[in-house]
């Protein structure tokens, strides 16, 4: 809270408004909501943990596939039921589906205020409209938003694992994504600005930080006063991995258009730069991907693997899939399952395509696979992908890994939980350790999900 606020509201934390925070989507999402939470409190606002006890909710939003929208809808309608009971309750709408939906959103019964990725500063103004009976929106996207100076109220009550985000938006132009859309023009946030957050959490005990981009790889900082001076994502790589050599560094999402060998030459020469690289593929078939104008090849991707496997030898890949993109035949669904088989990837995330309106694939292709073949599709790419996620985890038990203690497991509290530096989960008896520790972990079973071990 800044002096200015206290000057003018000296009320007691307890007497604050309660601020009711819920987020979908992915990684950024949930950082950008530990954003929201920093503006907020410093405008006198307190985090609460349930609905009924908010005067405020917030639900940031996702809009990367229909079903993602739906369960927001659905979401606001129970919200919606709750301001029946409170009608003083305000409820705003954030993130992804703001920027898409926009004023269609103020139609909702439940929603007093839309505020977009880019607008979350103006939070406190807006709400304060919101109270006077109007219903504010503000989706502008400004290209020139890195939240750099803020220091995010961390939401993930572990303590030990904290997202940082180094870039926003997205300059691709990939098919079937909404998210340069409802994002924005990617922008790079000032390295020193993230190396001082990375200090903060390291301050705070925290004993891994995720770096944040859609595609980390074409982070690119230039110095205002001397534009030849630059700093790729490999060189902000090291800057992070040398703030504390205790800290884990993890990074999200790699682009196979994109990524270099640096990166990897970076990973190998920091023992606390973790073995891990997301490479999404989205598929195997060389048509579907130029279709996807994802811009790079199936051989292109499978020499990053070659070069992955070479440099860092112990280093775990795991990727997304789409299945059923427009014109997908039985033949290029047959070269995704080929190349998974090539590569086995260690862990996947696998969607059936989704259109989202305005895309290019929306304007321009045919959404021509029907649903029962894309489900189809869908279930023998996860079929085959629990497969290989059983060999890997297979291939490790026996072997000795460093797990960071997150927390306990959900099965039972005798156990914790954490995860290898390849990124998988590890359960095991809590023995002596605490949470937040560094434990060697000896793996004796598995599952295709989780590896099982015990503290050596
Ligand atoms: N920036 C990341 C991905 C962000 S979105 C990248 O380029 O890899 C996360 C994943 O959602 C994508 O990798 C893709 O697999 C999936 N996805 C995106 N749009 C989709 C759509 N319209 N339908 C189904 N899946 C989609
Ligand atoms: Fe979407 Fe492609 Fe950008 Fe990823 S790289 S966010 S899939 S447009
Ligand atoms: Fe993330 Fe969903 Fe937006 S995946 S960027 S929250 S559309």
């Amino acid at each position: 809270m800044t002096q200015k606020y206290r000057n003018i509201r000296p009320v007691e934390k307890s007497q604050w408004p309660q601020l009711y925070i819920e987020t979908y989507g992915c990684q950024m999402n949930i950082n950008d909501s530990e954003v929201v939470l920093a503006v907020m409190q410093d405008s006198g606002y307190s985090l609460c943990h349930t609905i009924d006890l908010a005067d405020v909710i917030l639900i940031n939003t996702c809009s990367i596939r229909d079903n993602a929208e739906q369960r927001v809808l659905g979401r606001l309608d129970l919200f919606r039921q709750q301001k029946k009971k409170k009608p003083s309750l305000k409820v705003g709408v954030l993130g992804c589906m703001a920027g898409r939906l926009k004023e269609e959103l103020l139609n909702h019964p439940a929603v007093d205020l839309v505020v977009g990725p880019d607008a979350y500063r103006q939070l406190p103004k807006l709400l304060g409209m919101a109270s006077q009976g109007n219903k504010p929106i503000d989706i502008g996207l400004n290209p020139k938003e890195t939240y750099a100076d803020l220091s995010p109220v961390r939401l993930d009550p572990n303590g030990v694992s904290a997202f940082v985000s180094i870039m926003r938006g997205c300059n691709n132009a990939c098919a079937y994504c909404v998210v340069p859309f409802v994002r924005g023009r990617e922008r790079s946030r000032d390295p020193q600005t993230i190396e001082r957050e990375v200090r903060e959490v390291v301050a705070n005990g925290y004993k891994e930080v995720t770096l944040l981009g859609q595609n980390v790889d074409s982070y690119l900082w230039s110095n205002p006063q001397n534009p030849t001076d630059c700093l790729n994502f490999s060189q902000l790589l090291e800057i992070v991995a040398l703030v504390d050599p205790t800290l884990r560094v993890r990074f999200v999402t790699s682009h196979p258009k994109d990524m270099g060998k640096g990166v990897l030459y970076t990973m190998a020469m920091y023992p606390n730069i973790c073995n891990h690289i997301h490479l999404p593929v989205q598929s195997g078939s060389n048509q579907i991907l130029h279709k996807m104008n994802r811009r790079y090849t199936r051989e292109e991707y499978l020499e990053h693997i070659v070069s992955i496997r070479q440099i860092l030898p112990d280093c775990a890949v795991s990727s997304d899939f789409i299945a059923g993109f427009c014109d997908e035949t039985d033949q290029d669904h047959a070269d995704t399952l080929s190349l998974m088989n090539q590569v086995q990837f260690d862990q996947a995330f696998m969607f059936q395509y989704s259109e989202r309106s305005g895309t290019k694939a929306a304007n321009m292709y045919h959404d021509n696979v029907a649903e029962n073949i894309k489900t189809q599709r869908l279930n023998e790419i996860i079929a085959l992908q629990n497969k290989h996620a059983l060999a890997s985890n297979q291939r490790d038990t026996g072997k000795t890994f460093e797990v960071l203690v997150e927390g306990v497991s959900k099965r039972s509290n005798l156990e914790y939980y954490g995860r290898t530096p390849q990124n998988k989960v590890c359960v095991f008896p809590k023995a002596t350790c605490t949470i937040g520790a560094y434990v060697q972990v000896k793996i004796l079973r598995c599952t295709s999900a989780t590896l099982l071990g015990v503290i050596t």
